[in-house]
């Protein structure tokens, strides 16, 4: 579905990604693991075409993205949950779901895929005409999360979905990553929290110094010597 081909990127003179080669497979749920300032971020908004990539190609479902501008993105199946989550603080849950549904065939479908979030997070159909600024860590991460699924995306990008919050929390939101996964939603994310991501996704790429370092099915990673030293402290 996904696949970047090479892709290198940075800030003016500042160049973070080198050469970075990926694939998600429709279906599938791969998490790019990596250290803080690896470059994760910056890989995500290069695929959101939030930046150019300076060389390389990106390409979903066959299409080269590299001329697409980034207000396009979304029509082609693309929503990214950003890292700080950006929700609407003062609109209730369900309008900051609505705010996810604005392209017209997806407003069509804002009942049918209002009541699918809802499925997926019976804590927002509970609350939903809370205020969003409200909302606990957790919750506002799966408010931002249902928000990006209200648009029926092909591909889900999801940036460190668990940073800042109480390990009790970052279960919960990696429970709801497995179960996105197993429903067949095609998810990439970014994560720093390996030990964790590495049970819920199907394969994972490492990401160190803006270059992918290894990657494998999510269990070779979680065996591979080089990543128990590294990063899971075994
Ligand atoms: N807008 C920007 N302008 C200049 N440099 C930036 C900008 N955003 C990020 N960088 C730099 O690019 C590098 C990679 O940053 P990035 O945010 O992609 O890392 P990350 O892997 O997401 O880290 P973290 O896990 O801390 O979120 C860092 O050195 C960072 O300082
Ligand atoms: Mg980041």
């Amino acid at each position: 579905m996904l696949t970047l081909e090479n892709v290198s990127a940075g800030y003016g003179s500042f160049q973070v990604l080198f050469g970075v080669s990926l694939e998600v497979k429709a279906g599938e749920s791969v998490a790019v693991i990596g250290p803080n300032g690896a470059g994760k971020t910056t890989l995500l908004r290069v695929i959101s075409k939030l930046i150019d990539a300076t060389a390389g190609e990106i390409r979903m479902e066959g299409r080269s993205l590299n001329a697409v501008p980034a207000h396009e993105v979304i029509g082609l199946g693309i929503a990214q949950v950003p890292e700080n989550r950006r929700l609407f603080p003062r609109l209730s849950i369900e309008d900051n779901l609505k705010m996810g549904a604005y392209l017209p065939a997806a407003r069509a479908r804002f009942a049918e895929r209002l009541e699918m979030v809802f499925a997926l997070f019976p804590r927002m159909k509970e609350r939903h005409a809370q205020l969003a600024g409200t909302l606990s860590g957790g919750e506002q991460q799966m408010c931002a999360i249902g928000r990006a699924l209200m648009s029926g995306p092909k591909l889900l990008l999801l940036d460190e979905p668990s940073a800042g919050l109480a390990p009790v929390v970052v279960q919960a939101i990696f429970e709801v990553v497995r179960k996105m996964s197993a429903e067949g939603y095609t998810v990439l994310i970014v994560e720093q929290n390996v030990r964790q991501v590495l049970k819920v996704v199907n394969r994972a790429y490492l990401l160190e110094t803006g270059r992918i370092k290894s990657s494998g099915s999510a269990a070779e990673l979680l065996n591979s010597s080089e990543i128990r030293k590294a990063y899971l402290g075994i």
